[in-house]
């Protein structure tokens, strides 16, 4: 294991965000008091104590109530929803030229364009592999209007774009009704970055394009100006840690006036009759907006979003950097007593072109895989998060862990009774395949401490097997296989 100015010395660029040990002292203090080894930022990001401060303190100073009222509470409300609204445009440099509609979660804005799209018989809804169940799950409301749905395939083993299938897909749009392409700007999997330019090359061939950007925009800038897509979806949760609930989807003013609500509600109508079964939609955001925002938590959004920008998004991307460097290149490196490899990194194994989210497997002596649940135990028991399973992504996962068709349609059999055990039975059943893996994810708060604690955890499984390292004792089969999460 290299000392800290060994992993300096290869790492220069560390030094330039030493900023951010300061503030893991006095903002995430919480992480060394419970001696916590946070490394799931890609499941979630860690809010710092002086933005859940600062939002207390607005919240027990000032009266707010429900918005778009001409009553004080609710004007105050309103006044700080805008507020936010207008931070967010400018955060992402789209003041102007975009409308910023806030949604629960990243999931809900991409429901969004998802319903409100204008598929009709003979669109292409075109989806990377590589993509969120949140994105694959637009293919049901595209089928529905008589869209044909495509992927385009991932390489194995860099888990990038195939770019020769993403051009000849792109140029199979039908140029008479409209057609969408939705990826993700950084894989939740394997944190490759998937080329930005895309956006614009399927837009100057006629597609209308929805980045998802949850992955994304924790580690790095997304400036509009420079890429353009018609939609981007996020949630705030991921990029700051708090609040939770609000997401935001960032529509290019100029695609706003194609998507159509398939139903109004509360708060999305400028007039509504019972009689005369008739409505007018709110122009903007508002049309978008069901219901009653979460006026409470939006102003959180705001201060997050500050607290980055007093940091540099920039300082946060070459911590994440240096460290994910760092960790590849520990993990690559460990070996069993008779040579054999411990690890095994789906994706990328350098830096080039990916974030902080690292996806493995681990391996006995004899290359047999080690069960990751109990790996997930062992690593809780030393006070490390880190996140298992499929991580919502199955078109990544598949690829990468060599699952096919067959061994899906194998799966899909099991119907009701299907389970993680069954279906992790199953695969090994059918060459020893695993049926998922564990990510680790670094963001804000991480530092060189939490890769050593990590590496050491991971150093000990050296030599060992499942007979020694047991099997795993909780049950997680209700939470995974199919409803696995983020
Ligand atoms: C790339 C990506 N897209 C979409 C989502 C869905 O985000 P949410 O669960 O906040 O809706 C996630 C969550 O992990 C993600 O990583």
């Amino acid at each position: 294991m290299k000392t800290f100015s060994e992993f300096v010395q290869l790492n220069p660029d560390y030094l330039k965000t030493l900023l951010l040990d300061d503030l893991r002292a006095t903002d995430f203090a919480r992480l060394d008091e419970k001696k916590h080894v946070y490394l799931d930022y890609t499941g979630a990001g860690l809010h710092a104590a002086p933005q859940v401060r600062e939002h207390t303190e607005y919240l027990n100073s000032d009266v707010a109530g429900n918005p778009h009222s001409a009553s004080p509470s609710s004007m105050s409300a309103t006044s700080r929803v805008e507020r936010t609204r207008n931070a967010v445009l400018k955060y992402f440099n789209g003041t102007n030229t975009y409308t910023a509609i806030f949604t629960l979660n990243a999931s809900a804005a991409i429901k969004l364009v998802a319903e409100s799209f204008p598929f009709e018989d003979g669109s292409q809804l075109l989806l990377t592999a590589d993509n969120h169940n949140s994105i694959n799950g637009i293919r049901e409301f595209a089928r529905a209007k008589g869209a044909d749905i495509k992927y385009s395939p991932i390489n194995i083993p860099s888990l990038r774009l195939d770019h020769d299938s993403m051009d000849s897909n792109l140029n199979l749009r039908n140029e008479t009704v409209p057609n969408l392409l939705a990826f993700p700007a950084q894989s939740n999997f394997s944190g490759v970055k998937h080329p930005l330019d895309l956006v614009q090359a399927a837009q100057d061939k006629g597609w209308s394009v929805l980045l998802d950007a949850a992955a994304f925009v924790p580690t790095n800038r997304l400036d509009l100006q420079t890429v353009s897509p018609d939609f981007v979806a996020l949630s705030f949760y991921k990029m700051f840690g708090y609040p939770t609930g609000v997401g935001c989807l960032l529509v290019r003013n100029s695609s706003l006036g194609m998507l159509k609500r398939p139903w109004f509600s509360g708060g999305t109508v400028n007039f509504a009759t019972v009689q005369g079964q008739m409505h007018v939609m709110s122009p903007g955001e508002a049309g978008f907006e069901d219901g009653t925002l979460n006026f409470h938590s939006i102003p959180a959004v705001g201060m997050g979003l500050a607290y980055i920008e007093r940091i540099g998004i920039e300082v946060i991307q070459t911590r994440v950097q240096c460290l994910t460097n760092w960790l590849l290149h520990e993990l690559l490196e460990m070996r069993h007593s008779n040579g054999r490899a411990l690890v095994r990194i789906y994706g990328p194994t350098s830096t080039a072109q990916r974030g902080g989210t690292v996806t493995m497997n681990f391996y006995d002596m004899a290359g047999h895989l080690l069960d990751y649940r109990r790996l997930e135990e062992l690593a809780g028991a030393e006070g490390i998060s880190l996140r298992t399973g499929c991580f919502c992504n199955p078109g990544a996962g598949e690829l990468a862990e060599g699952l096919t068709l067959e061994d899906m349609r194998a799966a899909a059999a099991l119907g009701s009774s299907a389970s993680l055990s069954s279906f992790m039975k199953l695969m090994e059943t059918r060459g020893e395949k695993s049926a998922g893996a564990i990510r680790v994810s670094l963001g804000v708060a991480s530092n060189y401490s939490d890769v050593v604690r990590f590496l050491e955890f991971a150093g000990n499984l050296r030599d060992q097997t499942s007979l020694s390292i047991g099997v795993a004792t909780f049950d997680i089969d209700s939470c995974r296989v199919i409803r696995d999460g983020s």
